[in-house]
Parts: C-alpha cells; sequence; structure tokens
C-alpha cells in the first residue's frame, strides 16, 4: 500500500480539490465515528479518503474506466451514472490506490447504494458522507450530533433524506438502498417488539 501522503496527491490529481476537500471531511469524520464505535481508526481513515476516488465529472472517462476494470453494472446504475462510482471507486481503490483491505473496499463499494446489514466501518463511511463538516443542508446539526448517539438511527434517517431527495428530484432508487432501509427498520421494530 502506497503512504498516506502519496494517496492524497494522486487523489487530489484524479478528482479536483473541491471532492478533495470533501474527501477529506469525510476522512475525518470517519475517523471521530470509528474512535465512538470501536472500529478500526486506520481503515475509517483511508475508506473515507478513498470513497470518492473515481468520482469522476467525465461520464465518458467513467464508463471507460468501467470497461477497463470488466465492472458489471445493473440497470439502475447505467440509468443513474452517479451510483457507478461506488463499484467503481472499490476497484480503483484497489488496482490504483493498493488497497487489499476487503473491509476499506466494500465501505467504498456502497456507500452511495448502501445494502442490508452493513458492517460498522461501511455504517461509518455511509454517514461520514452525509455529515462530513463541508455539508451545509437543512438539519444538518442534527444529524451529525445523532450520528454520535445512535448509528443504526442515524443511518436510516440519511436514507430517509436520501430518498426523499431523489423522489423530489424524479430520480431513481436503486433498490438496495430500499432494502437497506427496510433491514434498519426491521431491526429497529424487533428492538422496540423485544
Ligand atoms: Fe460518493
Ligand atoms: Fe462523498
Amino acid at each position: 500500500m502506497k503512504s498516506i501522503l502519496d494517496i492524497k496527491e494522486k487523489l487530489i490529481r484524479t478528482i479536483g480539490e473541491k471532492r478533495f476537500i470533501h474527501s477529506i471531511g469525510v476522512m475525518e469524520t470517519a475517523v471521530d465515528l470509528a474512535k465512538k464505535y470501536g472500529v478500526d481508526e486506520d481503515k475509517a481513515r483511508m475508506a473515507g479518503l478513498l470513497h470518492d476516488c473515481a468520482k469522476y465529472r467525465d461520464h465518458l472517462y467513467l464508463l471507460k474506466r468501467v470497461s477497463d476494470f470488466d465492472i458489471i453494472l445493473d440497470d439502475m446504475m447505467l440509468q443513474n451514472k452517479e451510483l457507478i462510482h461506488g463499484p467503481l471507486g472499490a476497484k480503483v481503490a484497489e488496482i490504483e490506490f493498493g488497497i487489499k483491505d476487503k473491509e476499506i473496499l466494500s465501505s467504498i463499494y456502497y456507500h452511495t447504494i448502501g445494502k442490508e446489514d452493513m458492517s460498522l466501518l461501511e455504517k461509518i463511511i455511509y454517514i461520514a458522507d452525509f455529515i462530513e463538516p463541508g455539508r451545509t443542508f437543512q438539519g444538518v446539526d442534527f444529524h451529525r450530533e445523532y450520528a454520535f448517539k445512535h448509528l443504526d438511527g442515524a443511518l436510516r434517517l440519511s436514507m430517509d433524506n436520501t430518498i426523499k431527495h431523489l423522489v423530489d428530484k424524479g430520480r431513481l432508487i436503486h433498490l438496495n438502498t430500499i432494502k437497506a432501509r427496510n433491514y434498519l427498520i426491521s431491526i429497529e421494530k424487533s428492538e422496540l417488539d423485544a
């Protein structure tokens, strides 16, 4: 694996300064959440830093990379190219940034779409992306505080927010995001019933 400095230099060249600053915010938030929830801080740091490593602005280049790496995209990803940088990012992190750790790679893979029964690191990266210091949407302070009190609750609320946003914009919602949210609600319900 390359040094963190090498990775930062390569990353800023790849995704540009604005998204790099966002990535540093996600990295720092992910490390704070990792400390709170007893997750490996180094893995959280690397996953946060690299989560958007394939967020290329040029969609033609994005699709070229998908074909370079023989990545199979489902219909929803083909129709909403914003979703592609998760799966592609996991591959780019592995091949071009030398990341071999499966937990880091799967946190990058699922950071946009989510899935049922996410690992702690996957949850942390998903939420850190939503609440990092550069985010300014209404209510973000509540989400920032809540993330440090109830990880699953915060994850569910961040998925609610994403889904509402997609509905408002008339965009497709990936089935895995719906499944991830249903899973979290069924967990909440079983905790209430216990
Ligand atoms: Fe992303
Ligand atoms: Fe991001």
